[in-house]
């Protein structure tokens, strides 16, 4: 699928950010999977509700609450459907994936004890591994890295072991955010499900990319963060099945999630509002609601082909460069959204800089996920990432500055 196959160009003419001059270079964006960026249309919809319809949700009479409150509601069955949920009380807002994770992990604190077992992702997001740790502490759990193989992926035979020691939970990542490699989920959940696993999939960096069915996944809990499905930051959405959800402990306790309060004791409300203590980020939620009509809009199949045939375009294109080393691509050619390199044994942080000195924005470093790097037995790497506005043109200016940079350091 080329660019001139579908009109990419009005798609990506929609960032308003993607045109800006950085010095001497025009920006070069390809760091989505930090953090994306955003519409117009979603700048517009945080801007209409602050100047048109500002006003606290669920809590006044007034008529400019109820429009806020219809609004951000309205956001909550979007999500529902964009991800296939039963029902909008299975949607709960939070700040983010970190927050989403959290929230589980400390919810759950009384239904751990001494010697439960959580198996993890071993590729997984800090995120995705430090709330766990926590909760082990709390507890007396133990949490057990699943091994990966040598292309970083999960080994799913180890995997099927592991099992063997009826974990009370299950930890994994839908789309690894360092390397963008895809875990087959709905196999390991199921399995998992088999021995009575609770089951959490950290989907940060696949719902941007691919069609989100939490239903035929069949987990117990879902997370993800607006800020890089093209929404903006401070927004989140924690997904659970609506028993996983009950037996959930509140992590904030306070207005909004009570049901009657008195100093004789008190009785909290019913889900969603019973995991949303407090004012919500109530622009933040309107422009979430924002992003996923923008993501509804897209034509989904030539998005994705586009987006396949640029990782694969970028990929190949770091192989003819030399002295290239990729990690955790394989023959499948499944990568979503993500290339991880390094240049020879050139520290990544060198080459991130070196390339932006050119305008080219990419990440380097751990990326958030130390154990992987020590299983890829590498200190960080560079990273590369797209989203629905990247062309061929952003990789073509990224392997030629590229080239300076080798042309300098070697
Ligand atoms: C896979 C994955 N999980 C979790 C996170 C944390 O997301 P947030 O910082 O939005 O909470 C990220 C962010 O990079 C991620 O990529």
């Amino acid at each position: 699928m080329t660019d001139s196959q579908f009109d990419h160009q009005a798609i990506r003419s929609q960032f308003p950010i993607l045109d800006m001059q950085l010095g001497d270079n025009p920006l070069c964006y390809l760091d989505t999977a930090a953090t994306s960026q955003k519409p117009q249309c979603v700048l517009d919809a945080m801007n209409e509700y602050y100047v048109q319809n500002n006003a606290n949700v669920h809590r006044a009479a007034h008529q400019l609450a109820a429009r806020a409150t219809q609004k951000y509601e309205n956001v909550r069955m979007q999500v529902q459907h964009f991800i296939h949920a039963a029902t909008s009380q299975q949607i709960i807002f939070t700040h983010g994936t970190t927050e989403s994770i959290n929230m589980v992990a400390h919810g759950l604190t009384e239904q751990f004890q001494q010697g439960d077992v959580i198996l993890v992702d071993g590729a997984a997001h800090h995120a995705n591994i430090v709330p766990w740790q926590a909760l082990a502490q709390r507890t007396g759990a133990k949490v057990i890295p699943i091994p990966l193989d040598s292309n970083g992926r999960i080994d799913l035979t180890a995997y099927d072991d592991l099992l063997t020691q009826l974990p009370k939970l299950v930890a994994l990542s839908h789309v690894t955010n360092a390397l963008g490699t895809l875990n087959p989920v709905n196999e390991m959940v199921a399995k998992a499900n088999k021995v009575g696993a609770l089951t959490l999939i950290d989907g940060a960096q696949a719902v941007a990319h691919l069609d989100i069915d939490v239903e035929s996944i069949g987990c117990d809990y879902y997370v993800f963060s607006g800020h890089k499905m093209y929404g903006p930051t401070g927004v989140g959405i924690l997904y659970g099945k609506l028993n996983a959800l009950e037996i959930l402990t509140p992590m904030l306790t306070g207005g909004e999630m009570i049901k009657t309060v008195s100093f004789n004791g008190t009785s909290y409300g019913e889900l969603p509002n019973r995991l949303e203590a407090g004012t919500p980020a109530i622009a933040e939620v309107i422009g979430l609601g924002a992003a996923i009509s923008f993501l509804s809009n897209l034509p989904k199949i030539q998005i994705r082909q586009h987006e396949l045939h640029l990782i694969q375009y970028l990929q190949q294109q770091l192989s003819q460069l030399g002295d290239i080393s990729v990690y955790g691509v394989t023959t499948d050619n499944d990568n979503i959204g993500a290339v991880a390199f390094n240049l020879a044994d050139e520290h990544h942080q060198d080459v991130g800089i070196l390339l932006d000195q050119q305008g080219v924005a990419i990440r380097g470093g751990h990326h958030c996920a130390m154990p992987l790097m020590q299983s890829l037995q590498i200190k960080g790497c560079c990273r590369a990432s797209i989203g629905v506005y990247s062309n061929q043109q952003d990789v073509d200016r990224f392997i030629s500055a590229l080239t300076e940079v080798k042309s300098i350091l070697l």
